[in-house]
This record gives C-alpha cells, sequence and structure tokens, in this order.
C-alpha cells in the first residue's frame, strides 16, 4: 500500500520536474505571440533575509588543506568512455530527396539545440531536403536572433554534407511556405500534430505522405517531438554529431567567449587594472591559465515563481510571485499544493545564490576561487548576490570581464548571452549547475561526452541539511562532501525514456 503511494509521489515528482524543463513549451506562442498578456516587472521586493546565518560564518571562515584543494580542482580520470568514431561518405546521400523540411523551434537556445538534431535526424528519416531550422521568438526571453545569427551556418551544412542535404532557403517555388503563411490559416503543408517523442515510423506514416503531395512538410511545433528509444543506432549518431560536432557558434560568439575565458584564466589583481590592450599582450605573455569553475544560477523570476517556494523576500515578494504565477501559469503549478518545507524535504526548491554560495564553500572552493556566473537576470539583483559576493569576492560574469562595447553586439539578446555562456561554461574547469533544465541538462551531456568536470547538487540532500538549523559548519560541510562523491561527472548511461540529450552514453560513446 505504501509502496503504491509512493510510486504516485514518485510520478508526481517525475511529472513536475519534467514541467520544469520543458517549461518554455507552456506558452502557448507559436504562431500567436502572447505580449500583451505578459506581464510588465513591478516593484515589489524588499532585500532578502539570509536564510542560512548559522552556516555563513563557518562558510566565511574555513581553512581547505592544499591536497582538498588539489583533489577538486583535478581532472576527471579516464572512464573508459569516449566518442564513437564517425566515418561517413556521400554513399550515405539519397539519390533524389523526397521534399524539403522545415521546422519551427521554440523555446530558449539550449531547448532549440535539441531541436535542431532532431531535425537533422528526422530530414534523415524522411530522406529530406533540410531547410535552415527557423528559431521562432520566445515570450520570455525575446530573442530575434535566427540561426544563423547564432549558429556558424556554413559550418553545420558543410559538417554535415555527407549525411543529409541543408538549405539555407527554399528554392522559389517554395518561397510561400513562411511563417506567416502558416500563422493566417489551416495549410494542407503544416504538420501540427506531432506527438511529443513520436516514432521514426510516426513521421514515415504521417509526413512523408505530406512531403510526397505537396513537395514539402512544415512541423510546429517541434520540441521534444523525437523519441530517444528505438531508433537506429546512425540515426542516434546522427544527434549526437549535430549537438558535439556541427553545432559551433558563430565568429564573434566565439570570440567574446574566449576573451571570457583568458580574462577568467589570468590573475583577478591584474586584469582589474589593465585596459585592452594591456589585457591582450598580458594574454600573450602569460600562458599560465589558471582554472576557473562556472556556476549556472538559473535564479529568474520564472524559476522562483515556478517553484512556488518561499524565498523569504518578506510578505511583498511571496504576493508578487504568486501573482506572477497566476498570470504566468494559470494555477498549472503543482508545487502549489505543497508546503514550502515539504518541497524543500523534496529538493524541489532552485538554490538560492546564498545557498549555492555555502554549497561551494563546503564543496571545498577557497575564498579566493575563479567564479563565474552564467546566468539569465537573478531575481532580486546584486542584494540577493551579496552573500555569495561575500563568500566569492573574485566572482565575476560577463559585465566584470568586459566592456560595454565588446558587448554591444550581444547586449539584451538572451539567445546569444546564452550561447557565449555556453562557450565559457565548456572551457571551464569544473562546471556547477544549481537548476535543472534544458542549459543544465545540455552541458551536462556535452561535458561528459568531453570527460570534463561537472559537479550535480544534490537537491534533496541539500534541501534537507538547509532546513535543519542546528547544525554546525564542520558537520553540514562533512554531510555536503559526502552527499557529493559520485556527483563530479562519472558517467551515467541513458536509461529508457531518458534523453540522450542529458545522457550521451552509450548510444554516442564508445568503450575505449
Ligand atoms: C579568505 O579566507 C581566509 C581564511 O579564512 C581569510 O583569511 C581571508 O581574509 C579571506 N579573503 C577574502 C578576500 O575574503
Ligand atoms: C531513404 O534512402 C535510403 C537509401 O537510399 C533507402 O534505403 C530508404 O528506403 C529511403 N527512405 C525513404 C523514406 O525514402
Ligand atoms: C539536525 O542536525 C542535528 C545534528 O546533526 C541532528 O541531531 C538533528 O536530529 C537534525 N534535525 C533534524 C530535524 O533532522
Amino acid at each position: 500500500m505504501s509502496s503504491k503511494k509512493q510510486r504516485s509521489q514518485t510520478k508526481k515528482i517525475a511529472l513536475c520536474s519534467l514541467i520544469v524543463i520543458v517549461l518554455p513549451n507552456y506558452f502557448p506562442n507559436l504562431f500567436s505571440p502572447l505580449s500583451s498578456s505578459y506581464p510588465t516587472l513591478f516593484s515589489e521586493w524588499n532585500a532578502p533575509r539570509s536564510m542560512h546565518l548559522h552556516l555563513l560564518d563557518g562558510a566565511l571562515h574555513q581553512e581547505i588543506s592544499n591536497e582538498q584543494q588539489a583533489e577538486l580542482w583535478s581532472p576527471l580520470p579516464n572512464q573508459g568512455w569516449k566518442p564513437c568514431a564517425e566515418t561517413s561518405d556521400d554513399h550515405a546521400l539519397p539519390k533524389k530527396p523526397r521534399g524539403y523540411l522545415q521546422v519551427f523551434l521554440d523555446g530558449g537556445l539550449n531547448q532549440q539545440r535539441m531541436g535542431i538534431c532532431d531535425a537533422v535526424a528526422v530530414a534523415k528519416i524522411l530522406n529530406a531536403t533540410l531547410v535552415v531550422p527557423l528559431l521562432e521568438v520566445n515570450p520570455v526571453w525575446k530573442d530575434t536572433s535566427s540561426f544563423e545569427d547564432i549558429f556558424d551556418v556554413d559550418y553545420f551544412i558543410n559538417a554535415l554534407k555527407f549525411d543529409i542535404k541543408i538549405v539555407r532557403e527554399l528554392p522559389q517555388e517554395f518561397s510561400w511556405s513562411t511563417r506567416e503563411y502558416y500563422a493566417t490559416g489551416i495549410r494542407a503543408t503544416r504538420v501540427k500534430s506531432a506527438p511529443v517523442r513520436a516514432s521514426a515510423f510516426w513521421y514515415l506514416e504521417n509526413v512523408l505522405p505530406v512531403m510526397q503531395s505537396y513537395g514539402i512538410a512544415a512541423i510546429a511545433p517541434f520540441s521534444h517531438r523525437l523519441a530517444f528509444d528505438n531508433l537506429p543506432s546512425d540515426i542516434q549518431h546522427l544527434r549526437c554529431k549535430v549537438n558535439f560536432h556541427a553545432l559551433v557558434f558563430v565568429p564573434h560568439i566565439r570570440m567574446l567567449g574566449e576573451t571570457l575565458v583568458n580574462r577568467l584564466q589570468s590573475p583577478p589583481s591584474i586584469d582589474k587594472e589593465l585596459d585592452t590592450m594591456d589585457l591582450q599582450q598580458s594574454i600573450h605573455h602569460e600562458k599560465r591559465a589558471g582554472k576557473y569553475v562556472v556556476v549556472h544560477l538559473r535564479f529568474d523570476k520564472d524559476m522562483a515563481s515556478h517553484s512556488a517556494c518561499d524565498f523569504r523576500g518578506g510578505k511583498a515578494e511571496k504576493l508578487a510571485l504568486a501573482k506572477y504565477r497566476q498570470v504566468l501559469w494559470q494555477g498549472r503549478v503543482l508545487n502549489s499544493q505543497f508546503t514550502d518545507e515539504e518541497l524543500r524535504r523534496q529538493g524541489r526548491c532552485p538554490l538560492t545564490p546564498e545557498e549555492i554560495g555555502i554549497l561551494l564553500s563546503a564543496l571545498g572552493f577557497r575564498n579566493d576561487t575563479r567564479l563565474y556566473l552564467a546566468s539569465h537576470k537573478v531575481y532580486g539583483g546584486e542584494a540577493r548576490i551579496s552573500t555569495m559576493r561575500k563568500l566569492f569576492p573574485f566572482m565575476e560574469d560577463k559585465k566584470s570581464l568586459v566592456s560595454d562595447e565588446e558587448l554591444t553586439e550581444v547586449e539584451e539578446k538572451a539567445s546569444m548571452l546564452a550561447a557565449v555562456d555556453y562557450y565559457v561554461s565548456m572551457k571551464s574547469d569544473i562546471f556547477i549547475s544549481a537548476s535543472p533544465g534544458n542549459m543544465h541538462n545540455a552541458l551536462l551531456a556535452h561535458r561528459a561526452y568531453e570527460n570534463l568536470k561537472t559537479i550535480r547538487p544534490n537537491m534533496v540532500l541539500l534541501g534537507k541539511l538547509f532546513l535543519n538549523k542546528s547544525m554546525e559548519w564542520a558537520e553540514f560541510q562533512k554531510a555536503v562532501q559526502d552527499g557529493h562523491k559520485n556527483r563530479r561527472g562519472q558517467i551515467r548511461l541513458r536509461k529508457e525514456k531518458q534523453s540522450i540529450y542529458t545522457y550521451p552514453a552509450p548510444d554516442c560513446m564508445c568503450q575505449a
């Protein structure tokens, strides 16, 4: 009986986490922007109280041995897995493509990235010519950047030239097939009903006939629309090839990323005082690359309100989040049925910046660590980050490392900023993500593929530890370290139904 209850509980939790992960899907934005109903930011916010004063002192004054430091920063040992070797030639290309495949991708950058990989796979299944995917404007992030603005399109086409045919644009005879065309009526060439995680067979049954009749099929929505199981291994390999080899950012994103990486790898006291010219030289001279950790913090208003947790910003914050939740999700937040304590016990509250800071200290990061904050807006801004900055005075972000001029091309462009963060995260010695979601999953996968160190916070453990207000620092620290021994980037094999974009082994990785 209790196991039944437990199972339904587990199911509920699984459902909730699915909702968090596919969250941007819940905005019915495809072809109908809802900008008018999107709430404006109101000023609801008082400086939050520290939630964990009893731990802060210990965190601020701890000593970390050199041995512990060395262990923390050491690269992952070889785990016996490596990317499967790819060999392809043009034999695999269909002699006569069956038609054009067009997809429209919603969500943020990392969700779109998965959509691109799936689009290539579906084009391969159908022997279609793929049109460079169209990125929808997300109502939260509002970035109008196109595929070409973010990814190197020539590189993309060329990297996959032995796998599928890709065109930048439809030929003249199909130029009518646009977003506007599909937004203004029911069209025979639009496939609207692709089920979530549809099989290859579904595409052959339902999309191929459309392509054969009209020469083109346009699929929208197309997020999470291809299954992870029961696909031929060449299709799985192709998805990973796209994800880890064919998608590279445009030069200016890579250059900006590289500038950030260089500045993070040089000692903090120097780079603050140098101007760009001197810095370029000092980077040139000084090949001694310092190590840095990237913390991906998704503590924005959406995440905060969706979680239904209380973040100690007082009554005003509580009301504001509740209202935001109502407007945005209209009661579809399952978490609201639980109390704050229940949610914390289940590990379902995003860690606050203060909690991340304490976690990093407990894991053994010293206060002089070069730490890069990869994040969208932090709800509450600087006031909420200040505790973390106290623990890690050399914390940096884009704004603190590069000038406004260097940022002009990406300023206010959420997808481009996310791309820069992705780049910097991939180059880091350690990556730690404090919130589940697409960016977290994408980097977990990519870093696993390259055997790079990644720390995955144990949310359930941390939820419980943070609730216990009588715990001493030493005890807290030991519990944190014990609870994260096996969460540092050890390869985890994909299980049935899990995403190949989170777990690239064993589908895309071979035993060395
Ligand atoms: C870092 O921690 C050490 C040891 O607790 C302390 O002496 C030092 O003042 C701290 N440095 C900063 C910049 O906070
Ligand atoms: C695609 O092409 C391959 C090889 O040319 C062929 O075996 C397969 O049946 C084709 N599939 C479709 C759906 O056209
Ligand atoms: C909190 O931690 C203390 C010290 O480890 C322990 O004795 C106590 O049982 C814990 N309280 C709860 C509610 O878990």
